[in-house]
């Protein structure tokens, strides 16, 4: 606590769940406090509002301050845990991209499975009482048939579901060992408007734009059958402040209860513009991983009962606010793109 308001640090402040947590913790009033990488270009574009909104000039009593450390460099953490005394600290920082830890299982390891022992150590040696927030993920269910809830196994198939699984068995045994206020939020896949740009939703809204302004004539896209659990990340941050709050530390699956197929997304976009997908889409083996997720389903019977948590914004919701919003950031509205496309689609057949 600092002049009677709690502290809260996150790691991946800058990323999609951490730009929406700390706009949720500054409007309960808690100092917000972030760590960010250093990066050849800037990577704080979902939280420059914030930046501007609130001086950062490193004044111990401000609501809002970043500073530069990386879950890879345990001193950095030890740093940062020791100068602002955190009451709260929300571990979301990651390389999250599943495909990609196929490419880089090294650094995912590290970031995602050293990273949070090494906050967790730096955690435990402060000696001081921080509730500490995992940020677990339904990648670890893996091949477990849906729907997946708390005693599910874990089947992880990829680096990055390897390295979650290692990290929410270190939070587990820092709770048990150690007496440490550990939680795991088990989140199924969630998605906004500041999702980064090549996760499979975010990608087919973007591509729409492209193919509506005459800048590309297809999209190319893997696997179409996985299943998911989709939803909103402003919702599913309240849930991650909610298992905080909790009287215990436990563990809790966060999820929709709903699962859709890629192809569903795509088609209920399409739907949107009235446009027919099958004459956009093709299918490339390059964004095919080695090992696939099939199906993803959540049973978060758990978090609505003691967390009184519950979604609001489903797949048709989430699909809708995504492609309106990458349409409106190019000056279109859903009414013009759908009249563009349809042209498009005429000229495709030769009308
Ligand atoms: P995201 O947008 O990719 O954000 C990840 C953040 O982590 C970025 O700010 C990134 O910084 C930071 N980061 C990466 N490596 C780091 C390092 N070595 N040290 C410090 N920070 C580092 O991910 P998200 O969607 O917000 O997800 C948040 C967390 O929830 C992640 O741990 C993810 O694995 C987990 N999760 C996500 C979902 C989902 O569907 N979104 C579901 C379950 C679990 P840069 O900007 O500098 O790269
Ligand atoms: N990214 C991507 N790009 N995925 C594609 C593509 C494509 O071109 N084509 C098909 N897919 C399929 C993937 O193979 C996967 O089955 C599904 O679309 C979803 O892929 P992503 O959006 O990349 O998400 P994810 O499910 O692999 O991982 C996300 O959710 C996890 C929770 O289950 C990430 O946010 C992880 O960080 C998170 O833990």
């Amino acid at each position: 606590m600092q002049n009677g308001k709690k502290v809260a640090l996150i790691t991946g402040i800058g990323g999609q769940d951490g730009s929406y947590l700390a706009e949720l913790l500054l409007d309960k009033g808690y100092l917000v406090r972030g760590i960010i990488r250093r990066a050849s270009y800037p990577n704080t574009k979902r939280i420059d509002h914030l930046l501007a909104k609130y001086p950062n000039d490193h004044e111990e009593e401000n609501s809002f301050i970043l500073a530069y450390a990386d879950l890879t460099d345990s001193q950095s953490l030890r740093k940062v845990i020791e100068r602002f005394k955190p009451d709260e600290v929300y571990n979301l920082g990651a390389q999250s991209h599943v495909g990609i830890s196929f490419d880089s299982p090294q650094s995912t390891i590290n970031i995602n499975l050293m990273g949070t022992l090494n906050i967790l150590e730096a955690v435990r040696q402060s000696g001081l009482p921080i509730r500490f927030y995992q940020a677990s993920s339904s990648e670890m269910f893996g091949a477990s048939p849906p729907p997946q809830n708390e005693s599910t196994k874990f089947l992880p198939q990829s680096p990055y579901g390897i390295a979650k699984v290692g990290a929410f068995h270190l939070t587990r045994l820092y709770r048990d060992a150690y007496k440490i206020f550990a939680s795991n939020g088990i989140l199924f896949n969630h998605e906004s408007p500041r999702r980064g740009l090549n996760f499979v939703t975010k990608k087919i809204t973007q591509e729409i734009v492209k193919l509506v302004l005459g800048e590309k004539k297809e999209i190319v896209l893997g696997n179409l059958d996985a299943k998911r659990d989709w939803g909103f990340s402003k919702e599913y941050v309240e849930a991650m402040w909610k298992i905080l709050q909790h009287n215990i530390p436990d563990d809790f699956v966060i999820a929709t209860e709903e699962t859709h197929t890629v192809r569903d997304f795509i088609k209920e976009c399409f739907d949107l513009l009235g446009a027919d997908y099958t004459k956009f889409i093709k299918t490339s083996g390059r964004y095919l991983r080695p090992a696939e997720v099939p199906a993803l389903l959540g049973d978060s019977t758990k978090a609505k009962n003691i967390l009184k948590w519950e979604p609001k914004v489903k797949f048709k919701e989430l699909a809708k606010m995504m492609l309106e919003h990458d349409l409106n950031e190019r000056g279109i509205s859903l009414e013009e793109a759908s009249i563009k496309i349809k042209n498009i689609e005429n000229q495709k057949h030769g009308i």
